[in-house]
Protein backbone atom coordinates (compact mmCIF):
# COMPACT_ATOMS: atom_id res chain seq x y z
CA UNK A 1 0.00 0.00 0.00
CA UNK A 2 1.58 2.91 -0.84
CA UNK A 3 1.31 6.37 1.30
CA UNK A 4 1.41 9.90 0.74
CA UNK A 5 4.47 10.95 -1.15
CA UNK A 6 5.74 8.26 -2.91
CA UNK A 7 8.32 7.80 -5.68
CA UNK A 8 7.81 5.53 -8.80
CA UNK A 9 10.16 4.38 -11.02
CA UNK A 10 10.38 3.69 -14.50
CA UNK A 11 12.95 2.03 -16.29
CA UNK A 12 13.48 -0.33 -19.40
CA UNK A 13 15.95 -1.75 -17.99
CA UNK A 14 15.39 -4.00 -15.24
CA UNK A 15 18.61 -4.40 -13.49
CA UNK A 16 19.02 -0.38 -13.80
CA UNK A 17 14.97 -0.79 -11.93
CA UNK A 18 15.58 -2.97 -9.54
CA UNK A 19 19.00 -1.25 -8.23
CA UNK A 20 17.35 2.00 -7.64
CA UNK A 21 14.35 0.30 -6.28
CA UNK A 22 16.73 -1.94 -3.91
CA UNK A 23 18.82 1.50 -2.55
CA UNK A 24 15.84 3.36 -2.28
CA UNK A 25 13.85 1.35 -0.17
CA UNK A 26 16.81 0.31 1.69
CA UNK A 27 17.23 4.17 2.87
CA UNK A 28 13.49 4.54 3.72
CA UNK A 29 11.63 5.85 0.80
CA UNK A 30 8.44 4.69 0.28
CA UNK A 31 8.47 3.27 -3.76
CA UNK A 32 5.72 2.37 -6.40
CA UNK A 33 7.59 0.05 -9.30
CA UNK A 34 6.39 0.26 -13.14
CA UNK A 35 5.34 -3.17 -13.59
CA UNK A 36 4.39 -2.74 -17.80
CA UNK A 37 0.88 -3.82 -17.16
CA UNK A 38 -0.72 -0.22 -15.65
CA UNK A 39 -0.90 2.95 -17.76
CA UNK A 40 2.04 5.00 -17.00
CA UNK A 41 -0.09 8.25 -15.87
CA UNK A 42 -2.75 6.17 -13.97
CA UNK A 43 -0.15 4.98 -11.66
CA UNK A 44 1.12 8.30 -10.91
CA UNK A 45 -2.28 10.04 -10.17
CA UNK A 46 -3.31 6.65 -7.74
CA UNK A 47 -0.68 6.21 -6.29
CA UNK A 48 -0.21 10.13 -5.34
CA UNK A 49 2.87 9.88 -6.30
CA UNK A 50 4.89 13.33 -5.75
CA UNK A 51 8.81 12.61 -7.35
CA UNK A 52 8.76 10.27 -11.03
CA UNK A 53 12.19 8.65 -11.15
CA UNK A 54 12.20 7.35 -15.37
CA UNK A 55 14.58 6.95 -17.86
CA UNK A 56 14.14 9.37 -20.51
CA UNK A 57 14.65 6.89 -23.49
CA UNK A 58 11.44 4.66 -21.85
CA UNK A 59 9.80 7.87 -20.68
CA UNK A 60 9.75 9.16 -24.48
CA UNK A 61 8.33 6.00 -25.92
CA UNK A 62 5.90 5.24 -22.95
CA UNK A 63 4.30 8.26 -22.65
CA UNK A 64 5.58 11.01 -25.27
CA UNK A 65 3.42 13.69 -23.97
CA UNK A 66 4.62 13.28 -20.50
CA UNK A 67 6.21 16.47 -19.90
CA UNK A 68 2.89 18.64 -19.58
CA UNK A 69 1.23 15.33 -18.10
CA UNK A 70 3.54 15.40 -15.49
CA UNK A 71 4.81 18.12 -14.94
CA UNK A 72 1.63 20.27 -14.86
CA UNK A 73 0.62 18.29 -11.80
CA UNK A 74 2.48 17.91 -8.62
CA UNK A 75 4.96 15.36 -8.89
CA UNK A 76 8.72 16.33 -9.73
CA UNK A 77 10.47 14.14 -12.24
CA UNK A 78 14.36 13.09 -11.57
CA UNK A 79 15.39 11.95 -15.08
CA UNK A 80 18.14 9.04 -15.69
CA UNK A 81 20.08 8.59 -18.32
CA UNK A 82 19.53 12.04 -19.49
CA UNK A 83 22.42 12.83 -22.11
CA UNK A 84 21.74 9.85 -23.82
CA UNK A 85 18.98 11.12 -25.67
CA UNK A 86 17.82 14.05 -27.38
CA UNK A 87 16.13 15.94 -24.11
CA UNK A 88 17.90 19.30 -24.26
CA UNK A 89 15.02 21.07 -25.08
CA UNK A 90 12.48 20.14 -22.81
CA UNK A 91 15.41 20.16 -19.84
CA UNK A 92 16.29 23.83 -20.82
CA UNK A 93 12.15 25.09 -20.49
CA UNK A 94 11.47 22.95 -17.23
CA UNK A 95 14.35 22.81 -15.76
CA UNK A 96 12.89 23.72 -12.30
CA UNK A 97 11.11 20.58 -12.37
CA UNK A 98 13.69 18.57 -13.35
CA UNK A 99 16.12 16.72 -11.74
CA UNK A 100 19.05 14.93 -14.69
CA UNK A 101 21.51 12.09 -13.66
CA UNK A 102 23.51 10.48 -16.32
CA UNK A 103 24.18 6.90 -16.57
CA UNK A 104 25.89 4.93 -15.12
CA UNK A 105 24.26 5.68 -12.04
CA UNK A 106 25.73 7.05 -9.01
CA UNK A 107 23.66 5.89 -6.20
CA UNK A 108 24.75 8.74 -3.27
CA UNK A 109 24.13 11.34 -6.01
CA UNK A 110 20.49 9.72 -7.46
CA UNK A 111 20.06 10.18 -3.05
CA UNK A 112 21.30 13.87 -3.37
CA UNK A 113 18.97 14.93 -6.04
CA UNK A 114 16.07 12.71 -4.76
CA UNK A 115 16.57 14.79 -1.40
CA UNK A 116 16.62 18.12 -3.47
CA UNK A 117 13.65 17.42 -5.13
CA UNK A 118 11.92 16.91 -2.20
CA UNK A 119 13.55 20.16 -0.55
CA UNK A 120 11.94 22.02 -4.22
CA UNK A 121 8.78 20.41 -3.27
CA UNK A 122 8.42 21.28 0.23
CA UNK A 123 9.07 25.26 -0.84
CA UNK A 124 6.57 24.60 -3.95
CA UNK A 125 3.68 23.80 -1.12
CA UNK A 126 4.59 26.30 0.99
CA UNK A 127 4.41 28.80 -1.93
CA UNK A 128 1.14 27.53 -2.64
CA UNK A 129 0.20 28.06 0.71
CA UNK A 130 0.93 31.36 1.41
CA UNK A 131 -0.03 32.58 -2.20
CA UNK A 132 -2.61 34.58 -0.88
CA UNK A 133 -0.32 37.08 1.08
CA UNK A 134 2.13 38.93 -0.85
CA UNK A 135 4.27 40.49 2.50
CA UNK A 136 4.65 36.74 3.12
CA UNK A 137 5.97 36.11 -0.16
CA UNK A 138 8.56 38.36 0.06
CA UNK A 139 9.10 37.45 3.49
CA UNK A 140 9.64 34.01 2.62
CA UNK A 141 12.07 34.85 -0.14
CA UNK A 142 14.45 37.01 2.48
CA UNK A 143 14.00 34.42 5.65
CA UNK A 144 14.28 31.28 5.19
CA UNK A 145 12.16 28.57 6.40
CA UNK A 146 8.96 27.09 6.75
CA UNK A 147 9.04 25.67 10.68
CA UNK A 148 5.80 26.56 12.74
CA UNK A 149 7.82 29.30 14.59
CA UNK A 150 9.73 30.89 11.77
CA UNK A 151 5.89 30.59 10.42
CA UNK A 152 4.60 32.43 13.74
CA UNK A 153 7.30 34.84 13.53
CA UNK A 154 6.16 35.74 9.58
CA UNK A 155 3.15 36.86 11.30
CA UNK A 156 4.45 38.96 14.00
CA UNK A 157 6.35 40.85 11.59
CA UNK A 158 3.30 41.42 8.76
CA UNK A 159 1.39 42.91 11.82
CA UNK A 160 4.25 44.77 13.54
CA UNK A 161 5.40 46.26 9.93
CA UNK A 162 1.89 48.01 9.55
CA UNK A 163 2.23 50.08 12.96
CA UNK A 164 4.53 52.72 13.90
CA UNK A 165 5.52 51.12 17.12
CA UNK A 166 8.82 50.83 18.83
CA UNK A 167 10.26 46.89 18.36
CA UNK A 168 12.93 44.90 20.36
CA UNK A 169 13.97 41.89 18.78
CA UNK A 170 16.19 39.30 20.83
CA UNK A 171 17.59 36.35 20.18
CA UNK A 172 20.87 34.21 20.35
CA UNK A 173 23.87 35.49 18.05
CA UNK A 174 22.89 34.86 14.71
CA UNK A 175 19.33 33.57 14.57
CA UNK A 176 18.38 36.54 11.91
CA UNK A 177 17.65 39.43 14.01
CA UNK A 178 19.02 41.81 11.18
CA UNK A 179 17.03 40.16 9.02
CA UNK A 180 14.10 40.63 10.50
CA UNK A 181 14.21 44.02 11.57
CA UNK A 182 15.51 45.18 7.94
CA UNK A 183 12.27 42.46 6.55
CA UNK A 184 9.99 44.94 9.03
CA UNK A 185 11.08 47.96 7.08
CA UNK A 186 10.69 46.53 3.76
CA UNK A 187 6.96 45.42 4.68
CA UNK A 188 6.19 49.32 6.03
CA UNK A 189 4.92 52.40 4.53
CA UNK A 190 8.91 53.58 5.27
CA UNK A 191 10.56 51.18 2.83
CA UNK A 192 11.06 54.04 0.11
CA UNK A 193 13.34 55.68 2.82
CA UNK A 194 16.50 54.70 4.58
CA UNK A 195 17.16 51.70 6.81
CA UNK A 196 19.73 53.03 9.19
CA UNK A 197 21.99 50.50 10.96
CA UNK A 198 23.85 51.39 14.25
CA UNK A 199 26.07 48.65 15.81
CA UNK A 200 25.98 50.14 19.64
CA UNK A 201 28.53 47.81 20.54
CA UNK A 202 31.34 48.34 17.24
CA UNK A 203 31.44 52.52 17.96
CA UNK A 204 33.75 53.77 20.68
CA UNK A 205 31.42 55.27 23.51
CA UNK A 206 33.14 58.45 23.11
CA UNK A 207 32.08 58.16 19.44
CA UNK A 208 28.78 57.01 19.35
CA UNK A 209 26.28 60.32 20.99
CA UNK A 210 28.15 62.27 17.87
CA UNK A 211 27.26 59.18 15.41
CA UNK A 212 23.70 58.95 16.28
CA UNK A 213 22.67 62.77 17.08
CA UNK A 214 25.73 64.09 14.69
CA UNK A 215 27.54 66.98 15.77
CA UNK A 216 28.34 71.31 15.50
CA UNK A 217 31.41 72.56 13.88
CA UNK A 218 33.90 73.09 16.59
CA UNK A 219 32.05 71.07 19.23
CA UNK A 220 34.97 69.06 19.70
CA UNK A 221 38.02 68.78 18.55
CA UNK A 222 38.06 67.48 14.97
CA UNK A 223 34.85 68.30 14.68
CA UNK A 224 35.77 70.58 11.70
CA UNK A 225 32.41 70.67 9.89
CA UNK A 226 28.73 70.30 11.07
CA UNK A 227 27.96 66.77 10.65
CA UNK A 228 24.69 64.61 10.64
CA UNK A 229 23.70 61.68 12.82
CA UNK A 230 22.65 58.20 12.25
CA UNK A 231 18.93 59.91 13.40
CA UNK A 232 18.85 62.89 10.82
CA UNK A 233 20.08 60.22 8.22
CA UNK A 234 16.83 58.14 9.19
CA UNK A 235 14.42 60.67 9.17
CA UNK A 236 11.27 59.44 7.77
CA UNK A 237 12.61 56.08 7.83
CA UNK A 238 14.03 53.24 9.93
CA UNK A 239 16.78 53.28 12.43
CA UNK A 240 18.16 50.04 13.66
CA UNK A 241 19.92 50.11 16.85
CA UNK A 242 21.86 46.84 17.18
CA UNK A 243 23.25 45.30 20.01
CA UNK A 244 21.53 48.06 21.98
CA UNK A 245 22.25 46.02 25.52
CA UNK A 246 26.16 47.02 24.96
CA UNK A 247 24.62 51.14 25.20
CA UNK A 248 26.56 52.76 28.25
CA UNK A 249 24.15 54.65 30.77
CA UNK A 250 24.74 58.45 29.53
CA UNK A 251 23.32 57.15 26.04
CA UNK A 252 20.43 55.35 27.47
CA UNK A 253 19.35 58.60 29.28
CA UNK A 254 19.74 60.75 25.58
CA UNK A 255 17.75 58.03 23.44
CA UNK A 256 14.55 57.76 25.91
CA UNK A 257 14.60 61.22 25.66
CA UNK A 258 14.24 60.91 21.43
CA UNK A 259 11.57 57.88 22.12
CA UNK A 260 9.24 60.40 24.52
CA UNK A 261 9.76 63.45 22.73
CA UNK A 262 10.98 62.72 19.23
CA UNK A 263 13.63 65.04 18.97
CA UNK A 264 17.38 65.39 19.51
CA UNK A 265 19.97 67.66 20.05
CA UNK A 266 23.05 67.40 17.76
CA UNK A 267 26.37 67.32 20.33
CA UNK A 268 27.02 71.06 20.74
CA UNK A 269 24.19 72.34 19.24
CA UNK A 270 21.69 74.82 21.73
CA UNK A 271 18.31 74.04 19.63
CA UNK A 272 16.51 70.90 19.37
CA UNK A 273 15.43 68.73 16.32
CA UNK A 274 12.55 66.98 15.35
CA UNK A 275 12.68 63.72 13.60
CA UNK A 276 10.45 61.17 12.65
CA UNK A 277 11.72 57.76 13.25
CA UNK A 278 10.95 54.28 13.35
CA UNK A 279 13.41 52.53 16.04
CA UNK A 280 13.50 48.97 15.91
CA UNK A 281 16.61 47.74 18.49
CA UNK A 282 18.08 44.64 18.84
CA UNK A 283 20.43 42.79 21.52
CA UNK A 284 21.48 38.67 21.92
CA UNK A 285 21.69 40.20 25.85
CA UNK A 286 18.80 39.70 28.54
CA UNK A 287 17.83 42.84 28.58
CA UNK A 288 15.21 41.83 31.44
CA UNK A 289 18.26 40.43 33.25
CA UNK A 290 19.91 43.72 32.13
CA UNK A 291 17.42 45.29 34.18
CA UNK A 292 17.46 43.38 36.93
CA UNK A 293 20.85 43.94 37.35
CA UNK A 294 20.61 47.78 37.15
CA UNK A 295 22.74 47.84 33.89
CA UNK A 296 20.21 48.88 31.39
CA UNK A 297 17.36 51.71 31.97
CA UNK A 298 13.99 50.25 32.60
CA UNK A 299 11.97 53.13 31.68
CA UNK A 300 13.98 52.66 28.37
CA UNK A 301 13.98 49.02 28.07
CA UNK A 302 9.84 49.36 28.62
CA UNK A 303 9.74 52.38 25.60
CA UNK A 304 11.99 50.08 23.44
CA UNK A 305 9.80 46.69 23.89
CA UNK A 306 6.42 48.07 23.34
CA UNK A 307 6.44 45.11 20.59
CA UNK A 308 8.99 42.30 21.70
CA UNK A 309 9.79 39.78 18.98
CA UNK A 310 11.69 36.77 19.99
CA UNK A 311 13.71 34.97 17.08
CA UNK A 312 13.87 31.17 18.08
CA UNK A 313 16.87 29.33 17.62
CA UNK A 314 18.09 27.16 15.38
CA UNK A 315 17.83 24.00 17.32
CA UNK A 316 14.08 24.99 17.85
CA UNK A 317 13.13 24.67 14.21
CA UNK A 318 15.56 22.12 12.83
CA UNK A 319 12.94 21.21 9.89
CA UNK A 320 14.07 24.59 8.36
CA UNK A 321 18.14 23.43 8.18
CA UNK A 322 17.77 21.34 4.88
CA UNK A 323 15.92 24.15 3.31
CA UNK A 324 18.47 26.51 4.53
CA UNK A 325 21.25 24.72 3.30
CA UNK A 326 19.66 24.26 -0.16
CA UNK A 327 19.59 28.17 -0.29
CA UNK A 328 22.73 28.75 0.89
CA UNK A 329 24.34 25.88 -1.30
CA UNK A 330 22.62 27.29 -4.80
CA UNK A 331 23.76 31.39 -3.46
CA UNK A 332 27.61 30.08 -2.82
CA UNK A 333 27.70 27.84 -5.97
CA UNK A 334 26.93 30.55 -8.09
CA UNK A 335 28.74 33.32 -6.20
CA UNK A 336 31.89 31.25 -6.55
CA UNK A 337 31.10 29.25 -9.63
CA UNK A 338 31.35 25.99 -8.01
CA UNK A 339 29.24 23.24 -8.40
CA UNK A 340 29.05 21.19 -5.59
CA UNK A 341 26.15 18.84 -6.44
CA UNK A 342 24.26 18.48 -2.53
CA UNK A 343 24.91 16.53 0.61
CA UNK A 344 24.87 12.97 0.94
CA UNK A 345 21.95 11.87 3.23
CA UNK A 346 24.43 11.20 6.36
CA UNK A 347 26.08 14.42 6.03
CA UNK A 348 22.86 15.87 6.10
CA UNK A 349 21.44 13.86 9.18
CA UNK A 350 24.37 14.94 11.10
CA UNK A 351 23.78 18.44 10.23
CA UNK A 352 20.75 18.21 11.10
CA UNK A 353 21.04 16.64 14.89
CA UNK A 354 23.74 19.63 15.68
CA UNK A 355 22.72 22.01 17.96
CA UNK A 356 24.03 25.27 16.23
CA UNK A 357 25.42 27.29 18.73
CA UNK A 358 26.18 30.03 16.33
CA UNK A 359 22.44 29.47 14.97
CA UNK A 360 21.58 30.47 10.71
CA UNK A 361 25.33 32.30 10.48
CA UNK A 362 26.97 29.22 11.49
CA UNK A 363 25.18 26.66 9.23
CA UNK A 364 25.73 29.98 6.53
CA UNK A 365 29.25 29.92 7.12
CA UNK A 366 30.33 26.13 7.10
CA UNK A 367 28.10 25.57 3.80
CA UNK A 368 30.54 28.59 2.51
CA UNK A 369 33.33 27.02 3.66
CA UNK A 370 32.27 23.64 2.15
CA UNK A 371 31.77 25.03 -0.92
CA UNK A 372 35.15 26.40 -1.06
CA UNK A 373 36.95 23.79 0.13
CA UNK A 374 34.62 21.24 -1.90
CA UNK A 375 34.28 22.33 -5.44
CA UNK A 376 32.46 19.94 -6.86
CA UNK A 377 30.64 16.62 -6.01
CA UNK A 378 28.67 15.74 -3.14
CA UNK A 379 29.67 16.51 0.25
CA UNK A 380 29.67 13.37 2.79
CA UNK A 381 30.66 13.20 6.58
CA UNK A 382 34.32 13.23 5.83
CA UNK A 383 34.01 16.71 4.40
CA UNK A 384 32.42 18.10 7.71
CA UNK A 385 35.03 19.97 10.45
CA UNK A 386 35.52 17.59 13.46
CA UNK A 387 33.11 19.31 15.86
CA UNK A 388 30.42 18.65 14.05
CA UNK A 389 31.03 15.00 13.81
CA UNK A 390 31.66 14.54 17.70
CA UNK A 391 28.35 15.49 18.66
CA UNK A 392 29.26 17.43 20.61
CA UNK A 393 28.66 21.43 20.92
CA UNK A 394 31.64 23.52 22.17
CA UNK A 395 29.59 26.82 23.24
CA UNK A 396 26.71 25.04 25.01
CA UNK A 397 28.46 22.47 26.70
CA UNK A 398 26.33 21.10 30.40
CA UNK A 399 28.27 22.09 33.16
CA UNK A 400 27.16 18.31 34.46
CA UNK A 401 29.36 16.73 31.64
CA UNK A 402 33.35 18.61 32.56
CA UNK A 403 35.55 16.34 33.44
CA UNK A 404 39.25 16.82 34.81
CA UNK A 405 41.66 16.98 31.44
CA UNK A 406 43.92 14.12 31.25
CA UNK A 407 46.97 16.39 31.51
CA UNK A 408 46.91 18.78 34.73
CA UNK A 409 47.98 22.15 33.29
CA UNK A 410 46.61 24.22 36.29
CA UNK A 411 49.75 25.78 38.39
CA UNK A 412 50.47 24.83 41.78
CA UNK A 413 50.12 28.39 42.95
CA UNK A 414 46.40 28.73 40.45
CA UNK A 415 45.85 30.91 37.41
CA UNK A 416 44.60 34.02 36.39
CA UNK A 417 41.60 32.64 34.40
CA UNK A 418 40.64 35.71 32.43
CA UNK A 419 43.81 36.33 31.25
CA UNK A 420 44.37 32.86 30.52
CA UNK A 421 41.36 33.20 28.79
CA UNK A 422 42.28 36.36 26.28
CA UNK A 423 45.58 34.94 25.36
CA UNK A 424 43.83 31.62 24.21
CA UNK A 425 41.33 33.97 22.43
CA UNK A 426 44.40 36.02 20.95
CA UNK A 427 46.17 32.83 19.39
CA UNK A 428 43.31 31.50 17.93
CA UNK A 429 42.63 34.76 16.77
CA UNK A 430 46.42 35.21 15.07
CA UNK A 431 46.39 31.47 13.79
CA UNK A 432 43.39 31.92 11.92
CA UNK A 433 44.87 35.47 10.55
CA UNK A 434 47.80 33.90 9.88
CA UNK A 435 45.86 31.20 7.81
CA UNK A 436 43.78 32.96 6.14
CA UNK A 437 46.88 35.22 5.03
CA UNK A 438 45.16 38.34 7.01
CA UNK A 439 42.03 38.40 4.77
CA UNK A 440 39.70 39.67 8.00
CA UNK A 441 36.61 37.64 6.48
CA UNK A 442 38.11 34.46 5.82
CA UNK A 443 39.69 34.70 9.38
CA UNK A 444 36.09 35.12 10.65
CA UNK A 445 34.85 32.13 8.84
CA UNK A 446 37.47 29.97 10.83
CA UNK A 447 36.35 31.41 13.73
CA UNK A 448 32.78 31.37 12.85
CA UNK A 449 32.37 35.02 13.60
CA UNK A 450 30.90 37.96 11.87
CA UNK A 451 33.67 39.81 10.01
CA UNK A 452 32.55 42.61 12.06
CA UNK A 453 32.67 40.94 14.94
CA UNK A 454 36.39 40.27 14.47
CA UNK A 455 37.20 43.55 13.29
CA UNK A 456 35.61 45.01 16.74
CA UNK A 457 37.51 42.66 18.87
CA UNK A 458 40.76 43.40 16.66
CA UNK A 459 40.02 47.26 17.46
CA UNK A 460 39.01 46.25 21.46
CA UNK A 461 42.55 43.97 22.05
CA UNK A 462 44.62 47.07 19.96
CA UNK A 463 45.78 44.10 17.96
CA UNK A 464 47.20 44.16 14.58
CA UNK A 465 48.55 41.73 12.24
CA UNK A 466 51.50 41.42 9.43
CA UNK A 467 52.18 45.11 10.14
CA UNK A 468 48.77 46.70 8.91
N1 LIG B 1 15.83 32.57 8.06
C1 LIG B 1 16.96 32.91 7.41
N2 LIG B 1 17.04 32.68 6.08
C2 LIG B 1 18.14 32.99 5.38
N3 LIG B 1 19.23 33.54 5.93
C3 LIG B 1 19.21 33.79 7.24
C4 LIG B 1 18.07 33.50 8.04
N4 LIG B 1 18.32 33.87 9.31
C5 LIG B 1 19.57 34.39 9.31
N5 LIG B 1 20.10 34.35 8.08
C6 LIG B 1 21.45 34.76 7.68
O1 LIG B 1 22.30 34.49 8.78
C7 LIG B 1 23.21 35.54 8.99
C8 LIG B 1 22.97 36.12 10.37
O2 LIG B 1 21.74 36.84 10.38
P1 LIG B 1 21.60 38.24 11.16
O3 LIG B 1 22.81 39.09 10.97
O4 LIG B 1 20.29 38.83 10.80
O5 LIG B 1 21.59 37.63 12.62
P2 LIG B 1 21.64 38.39 14.03
O6 LIG B 1 20.66 37.71 14.88
O7 LIG B 1 21.51 39.86 13.79
O8 LIG B 1 23.12 38.02 14.52
P3 LIG B 1 24.01 38.78 15.65
O9 LIG B 1 23.34 38.59 16.96
O10 LIG B 1 25.31 38.03 15.60
O11 LIG B 1 24.12 40.19 15.21
C9 LIG B 1 22.97 36.55 7.89
O12 LIG B 1 23.87 36.34 6.84
C10 LIG B 1 21.55 36.28 7.44
O13 LIG B 1 21.36 36.62 6.11
MG1 LIG C 1 22.88 41.39 14.26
Amino acid sequence: MVENGSIYIADKNVKTRDLVSAFLTYQGYNLTVADGNSSFFDTIHKKNVDIVIADLTYLQIVAPDFKERILDRNPLLVLIGYGEASGSELIKSSSDCIFTLPKPLNLDELESLVMRAREYQAMKLYDRSTGGSAQKKLLSSTMIGSSAPLQTLFEMIIKVAASNATVLIQGESGTGKELAARAIHQLSDRQGKSFVPVNCAAIPDDLLESELFGHVKGSFTGAYANRAGRFEIADRGTLFLDEIGDMKANLQVKLLRVLQNREFEPVGASKSQKVDVRIIAATNKNLEKLVADHDFREDLYYRLSVIPITIPPLRERKEDIPVLIHTFLARFNADKRHSVKGFSRDSLDILCNYEWPGNVRELENLVERLVILKGNGLIVPEDLPEKYLSGKVFCSAPVQTLVPPADDILPEDGICLNSAVEDFENNLIMQALSRSGGNKKEAALLLNLKRTTLIEKLKKKNMTFGGE
